[in-house]
């Protein structure tokens, strides 16, 4: 897929006052080792690679689609991906409102580790805390 494909796919997927990725981000994404794009036909996802943790930059499902296990199902692949990548644990930050993703990854058994104040600023320029979720792999 080029990375005008993936772009677009993301597009489809993320909510428009929280677009955090350019095309040019995407470009640099397929160049680089320490990125890794997860896709379905209607979901997507960002992970971020390094020696013993993955970190997940973004996962998004097309908004008509939401709601019917598709997000689950990619958050499955990844953390099936990042055992056999060795990672010691997935990480991640969620918007302490963004419910069904908090949800999503609590119904996979992360756990929160943490809270970053004022972490996100959407593009009407309101800021929310984000909590950190952890999943540990090698427990
Ligand atoms: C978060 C997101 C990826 C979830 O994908 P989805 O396909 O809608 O979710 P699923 O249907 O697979 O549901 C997975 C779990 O999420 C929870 N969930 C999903 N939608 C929910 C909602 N509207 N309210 C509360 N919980 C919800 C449920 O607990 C569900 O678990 P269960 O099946 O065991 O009940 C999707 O809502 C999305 O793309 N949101 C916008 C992008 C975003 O915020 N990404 C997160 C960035 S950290």
């Amino acid at each position: 897929m080029s990375a005008e494909e993936y772009f677009n796919l993301y597009k489809k997927c993320v909510d428009i006052e929280s677009i955090q990725f350019s095309l040019e981000d995407f470009k640099r994404f397929q160049k680089s080792t320490n990125v890794k794009i997860e896709r379905e036909q209607n979901c997507i996802a960002i992970l971020g690679l390094t020696v013993r943790e993955v970190e997940i930059y973004f996962i998004g499902v097309a908004e008509s689609l939401r709601g019917r296990g598709l997000g689950k199902k990619l958050l499955k692949n990844i953390i099936s991906f990042s055992k056999n990548y060795g990672a010691d644990f997935i990480i991640l930050e969620v918007g302490i409102n963004n419910i069904p993703a908090k949800n999503m990854y609590l119904s996979l058994n992360f756990l929160e580790h943490g809270i970053r104040k004022n972490y996100y600023r959407n593009s009407s320029g309101i800021q929310e805390d984000a909590i950190i979720m952890k999943l540990n792999l090698k427990t």
